[in-house]
């Protein structure tokens, strides 16, 4: 059916072959995320970034998709200084949003806003986080991300590492892991594992998913350490927080223990899961990770608003 005029709110939205079709025009993106070469597919389109919780890569690097593709944003980037402060809906406040701009980029910490505001716009939505559901457009980072670092997802090795429970980025990730015939491996502190709902899903794929609970062990074999920060923010007692805040840590002595091609992702940011001394090795993909949104949300954008990419 394409991806043009729809929307993106679950990665569960998305077909294999649709992943992969923008995975290919992200290929195709990197020259203009890079600067070389100048963009027009989005010539005249004006998009709503919608944010109501703090973002700096998905925010940013949206943004700067759009303008190196010839488009104009408009942001609200400060939740405090939207009319959502003096109670206005976030069904009210869509709606007429979808009649400024010809897309919106929505983020916001209520699990469920992202298919709401779908509701609610005439124009596509892109669900750039709700609280601790989905992140889909991360996710098809993070595949880009692994599929250059080894030319495939199948078969892959990725251990999921760290609060699995509110973490959003692995929500979406692990089902797109799932749909390409990875192998899952989940390593979280007992009280952070992956809600219910999301393990009877990977269940009822048939994916291939173990436990491991100690760090060296889960690294082992791993062909991808797929790190995540805990969501302190989605914590209701700062108590619970303390409990298991600092309980893992990769450095170079970790690494020592893996394969020697195995790459570090973190959706970013780190709060001291991942020691800095580790960003000189091969291993660090973070970064490049995080560049790797640009051109995937190129191939996104373009695809959704204009039903081709490059
Ligand atoms: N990965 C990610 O969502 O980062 P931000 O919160 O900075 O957007």
């Amino acid at each position: 059916m394409g991806l043009k005029g729809r929307d993106l709110i679950s990665i569960r939205d998305l077909s294999r072959e649709e992943i992969e079709e923008i995975l290919k025009a992200s290929r195709r993106m990197i020259p203009y995320a890079e600067g070389q070469k100048a963009g027009h597919q989005l010539d005249d389109r004006l998009l709503v970034m919608a944010f109501f919780e703090p973002s700096t890569r998905t925010r940013l690097s949206f943004e700067t998709a759009a303008q190196r593709l010839g488009a104009r944003c408009v942001t609200i980037a400060d939740p405090t200084a939207s009319s959502m402060r003096k109670g206005e809906s976030l069904h009210d406040t869509v709606r007429m949003l979808s009649s400024y701009g010809d897309a919106i980029i929505l983020r916001h910490p209520n699990e469920g806003s992202g298919r709401l505001a779908a509701m609610a716009s005439d124009k596509p939505v892109i669900n750039a986080g709700d609280g601790a559901g989905q992140h889909p457009s991360q996710t098809l980072l993070d595949l880009a991300t692994m599929q250059e670092a080894f030319g495939t997802l199948s078969g892959l090795r990725v251990v999921l590492l760290g609060d699995l429970k509110y973490g959003r980025t692995v929500h979406s990730l692990a089902h797109a892991l799932a749909v390409f015939g990875a192998e899952l491996v989940l390593s979280s502190p007992p009280t952070l594992g992956l809600p219910e709902e999301v393990r009877e899903h990977l269940d009822q794929m048939g994916a291939k998913v173990t436990e491991v609970d100690q760090l060296h062990r889960a690294v082992r074999d791993a062909d991808v350490l797929y790190v995540t920060r805990i969501q302190k923010e989605r914590f209701g007692d700062e108590a619970e927080y303390s409990k298991v805040a600092g309980s893992y840590r990769i450095d170079n002595a970790v690494l020592a223990g893996g394969k020697p091609r195995m790459i570090v992702m973190h959706p970013l940011p780190r709060t001291g899961e991942i020691a800095p001394e580790v960003d000189g090795t091969t291993h660090a993909a973070y970064f490049r990770q995080a560049f790797l949104g640009v051109p995937v949300r190129m191939a996104l954008l373009s695809l959704i608003l204009t039903g081709k990419a490059v």
